[in-house]
């Protein structure tokens, strides 16, 4: 029987295990997914137990993201831009940490959200951590023609543009916490962790933000943030972090079972997880 984690510390919390138990049974496959919450010393025990065959892989959550890098054998491209791993597999016998954030969400954002970015659109990242360093390094290829980023602390945001201003043509800037953005904004994105307490309302004026705009909150508990909620009552179309969440859960589980999950095992898992919102 093939044995998969997701560890973290805490990780009770985890929906990945209802996500990936799903669709094992739903493909029929000899395989458990577990979590598993460990200490920074039990890391390279799980990276053994991969080697010695035990283990067929796991994800990495908080706060072994970064950590986890040290033991796998190759650093996935996937993971070079945010240099955090959330998924660990094996390929050719070697262990490769890999990072399907970024994709997830932009495969959200065309497959379930329908959202067509072009070379005119502009786009606003709030927060510059390890979640915007991985969505910026897959939305960057659809070569938007600005990307803002606004963040509480400025020197990340100013590493974050570095980074990424030479990818392509993309035009980078960098904005205060707080920033009101232009009317005409295409995409709004919250990778901050900004909105996940109840206190915490919206971080900008929807009164200002056009109809033709989209607000992307990655947070999806709570299932709607302050951010989320003004959105909604003012007509403005939304979407908290539950499609990425499942979308980087397919592509994870494309990398250990070599299967493509289907949109309907993206809809079914979504009924689950949401269905006490
Ligand atoms: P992740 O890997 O999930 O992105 P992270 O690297 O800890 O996690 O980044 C968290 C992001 O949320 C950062 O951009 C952080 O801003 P700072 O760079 O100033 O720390 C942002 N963030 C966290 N709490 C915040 C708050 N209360 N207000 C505004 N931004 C916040």
């Amino acid at each position: 029987m093939d044995k998969l984690f997701v560890i973290g510390n805490p990780i009770k919390h985890s929906k990945s295990p209802i996500i990936h138990n799903y669709w094992i049974k739903k493909y029929s496959l000899d395989a458990t997914y577990q979590q598993k919450q460990l200490e920074i010393s039990d890391l390279p025990s799980m990276i053994e137990k991969i080697k010695d065959g035990s283990i067929k892989g796991f994800n990495v959550t908080v706060p072994f993201k970064k950590e986890i890098l040290k033991f796998v054998d190759v650093i996935d491209y996937t993971a070079k831009d945010s240099m955090a791993i959330n998924t660990v597999f094996v390929k050719n016998k070697k262990i490769i940490g890999a990072n399907t954030d970024g994709i997830g969400f932009v495969s959200s954002l065309k497959k379930d959200l329908k959202l067509k970015l072009t070379k005119n659109s502009s786009i606003l990242c709030l927060g510059a951590g390890g979640a915007a360093f991985g969505i910026i390094s897959e939305l960057i290829k659809l070569n938007p023609n600005l990307i803002q980023i606004s963040n509480r602390t400025k020197s990340a945001a100013v590493e974050l543009k570095n980074h990424f201003s030479s990818f392509n043509s993309t035009k980078f800037e960098v904005k205060h916490w707080g920033f009101q953005p232009k009317k005409n904004i295409d995409l709004i994105i919250n990778t901050s962790s900004y909105g996940m307490k109840e206190n915490e309302n919206a971080c900008l004026n929807i009164d200002l933000i056009s109809k033709k705009s989209f607000i992307y909150d990655i947070i999806y508990n709570p299932s709607k943030t302050g951010l989320l909620k003004l959105a909604d009552e003012k007509g403005i179309n939304c979407s908290n972090g539950i499609y990425m969440l499942i979308r980087q859960a397919a592509e994870s589980f494309k990398k250990w079972f070599n299967i493509n999950i289907s949109t309907q095992d993206i809809l079914d898992v979504k009924e689950i997880l949401t269905k006490d919102d």
